[in-house]
This record gives C-alpha cells, sequence and structure tokens, in this order.
C-alpha cells in the first residue's frame, strides 16, 4: 500500500515537473535546411558585387576574422540560404560559399539583419552577390539573374515573405564610359524586372550610391543610381565611409554603418510591414 502511495507521488512529481519544463525552457532552434524552412517568414535578398559580398578585413586574400558586435550572428533567428539551397544559422562571410572565386570578409548583411531584427523576427538572408559583376551581367536572362531567381525561388518555397532587395553594384561600371552612360537605364530596368518577376510591384529595394569604383567614372554611376526614381526604391550613400587600402572596398567598420543605413532605411519604409 505504502509502495503504491510512493509511486503515485513520484509519478505526480514527474508530471509537474514534465509541465514545468515544457513550459518555461525553450528549445534551441534548429538550424537544419528541413526543420528550419518553416520558420523562415522575412526573406531579404543580398544582390550586387564584391562591397556587397563583403570584403570588411580582407587584405591580401586573407580575412582577418573581426567581427564586430553588431556583426555578431544570431543563432535561431537570422539564417542564410546557402550555395547548397539550405538554410544555415547565419554568419559572416555570408558570401562565403556564394562568391566562391574571392577571399570573403564582412559586408554590410549580419549588421543590417540583427538591425532589423525587432520588426523582423526571422530573417532569411539570401546571399547573391558576385565580385566583379557588371550590371548587364545582372540583366534579366543573364547568368546571375538567373542565380538570383533561382536562389530566391529556392527561399520562398517554405513559406517566406520576400521584404526587399538590398542591392550594392555598379563598380565596375565605372570602367568604362559607354557601361557608365548606360548604368541608369539598366539599373532601372532590372528593378522593374525583379518585381515583375516576383510579382511583388511594389517590393521595397535599397541601394548603395558607391564609395568607390574600379574606373574613372565613378561620379557617373553615383549620378545614375541618385536619379533612380520608381516608388519605394531608396538609396543610402556609402560616400566618405573608411576603405580598405586598396581603394576599392569598404572596411569592416564601414560595412557595419552600410548596414544600419540599409536597416534606417528600411525601418523607415512605408511598405515594410
Ligand atoms: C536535419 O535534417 C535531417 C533530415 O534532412 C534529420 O535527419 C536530422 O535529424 C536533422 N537535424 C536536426 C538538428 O534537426
Ligand atoms: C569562378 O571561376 C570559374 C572559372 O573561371 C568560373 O567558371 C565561375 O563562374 C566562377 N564562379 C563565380 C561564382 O564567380
Ligand atoms: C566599353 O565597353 C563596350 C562594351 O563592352 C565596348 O564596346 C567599348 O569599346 C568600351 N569602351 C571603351 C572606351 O573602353
Amino acid at each position: 500500500m505504502a509502495n503504491t502511495g510512493l509511486k503515485l507521488t513520484m509519478f505526480f512529481l514527474f508530471i509537474i515537473t514534465y509541465e514545468y519544463w515544457s513550459s518555461h525552457v525553450k528549445l534551441p532552434a534548429l538550424t537544419n535546411s528541413s526543420s528550419s524552412t518553416h520558420l523562415i517568414k522575412d526573406v531579404f535578398i543580398l544582390a550586387g558585387q564584391s562591397n556587397m559580398a563583403g570584403r570588411g578585413g580582407v587584405i591580401d586574400r586573407y580575412w582577418d576574422g573581426i567581427i564586430p558586435p553588431e556583426v555578431k550572428p544570431s543563432p535561431g533567428k537570422i539564417f542564410r540560404l546557402g550555395g547548397d539551397l539550405r538554410w544555415v544559422d547565419a554568419h559572416e562571410p555570408l558570401h562565403a560559399d556564394i562568391d566562391i572565386n574571392k577571399t570573403c570578409g564582412v559586408g554590410p548583411g549580419m549588421a543590417f539583419a540583427n538591425a532589423v531584427l525587432r520588426r523582423y523576427p526571422v530573417i532569411g538572408l539570401v546571399p547573391c552577390a558576385i565580385g566583379g559583376s557588371g550590371i548587364e551581367e545582372w540583366s534579366r536572362g543573364g547568368r546571375l539573374y538567373e542565380l538570383l531567381t533561382r536562389r530566391v525561388g529556392a527561399a520562398v518555397k517554405g513559406g517566406g515573405v520576400i521584404r526587399a532587395v538590398l542591392w550594392f553594384q555598379g563598380e565596375r561600371d565605372t570602367l568604362n564610359i559607354t557601361n557608365a552612360e548606360l548604368y541608369q537605364e539598366r539599373l532601372h530596368t532590372l528593378f522593374i524586372d525583379l518585381r515583375t518577376d516576383f510579382k511583388l510591384p511594389l517590393l521595397p529595394v535599397i541601394q548603395v550610391a558607391l564609395a568607390s569604383g574600379e574606373g574613372p567614372y565613378v561620379e557617373t554611376v553615383r549620378k545614375a543610381q541618385q536619379a533612380i526614381n520608381l516608388p519605394n526604391v531608396m538609396t543610402v550613400d556609402a560616400k566618405g565611409l573608411l576603405l580598405q587600402p586598396d581603394g576599392l572596398h569598404l572596411s569592416t567598420n564601414a560595412q557595419v554603418q552600410v548596414g544600419k543605413m540599409l536597416a534606417h532605411a528600411m525601418l523607415q519604409s512605408h511598405y515594410a510591414r
């Protein structure tokens, strides 16, 4: 009889402990494609060339590995779509398995994502930037446009919503006056084509006005960027931010600032949820 009482007591103790545990202990977030896909709600596309892919902290093909607090991972909250189209916890370099022919370092992506977490609690970043790419390669039908749409297709398959395109490109198009003069028209067409193909006519696009260029026509491309007149296309300006010794790539701290500027623009947008 006493034995039965003890068993019952143990049984209820177990139930109470279990109830407490299951209601108070948060299970760790799963970082696996199959298990985390359903969590991905708010998708941000990162596109452009090297300064979007991230060269912060890279000198002579070596990345120093320095991660400022704004760039730290937020496991279970910020994911990235890997080169294998699987979601994993995001950390810099976000483009390590995308811009594979270059040494990647810190870009604006993690600083952006950490700064918009209070509005978008589960973020899926889709890195697509490729170092040295000209805008022609990003035109509809071009190699990089196709890469981007394929990756974004995979990103939204699990029920995600595309929230914005973050665009940082044009340094390559400063090499050649013809390309610099064609930039505005090509950029305008690109933004329209992306919105058309994603069936999101007011999809926010936040572009970064150039801080540097590979050639002499930086001002021509900057003017083209600033002249884009489409609803809900926003521009933040990287001019004057600290560059690496190569004079072309933004330093880690400059990338943190770009990420914060992009986040500020996103949070200000009337179209943002
Ligand atoms: C990851 O997914 C595989 C199946 O794709 C599964 O077997 C494995 O248990 C998962 N791991 C975690 C940590 O969820
Ligand atoms: C990397 O370089 C190879 C060989 O030049 C090229 O075929 C490939 O497209 C490049 N990949 C990227 C992502 O730039
Ligand atoms: C600029 O690029 C175009 C197309 O690649 C080429 O036809 C033209 O000759 C180039 N112009 C100069 C000044 O290099």
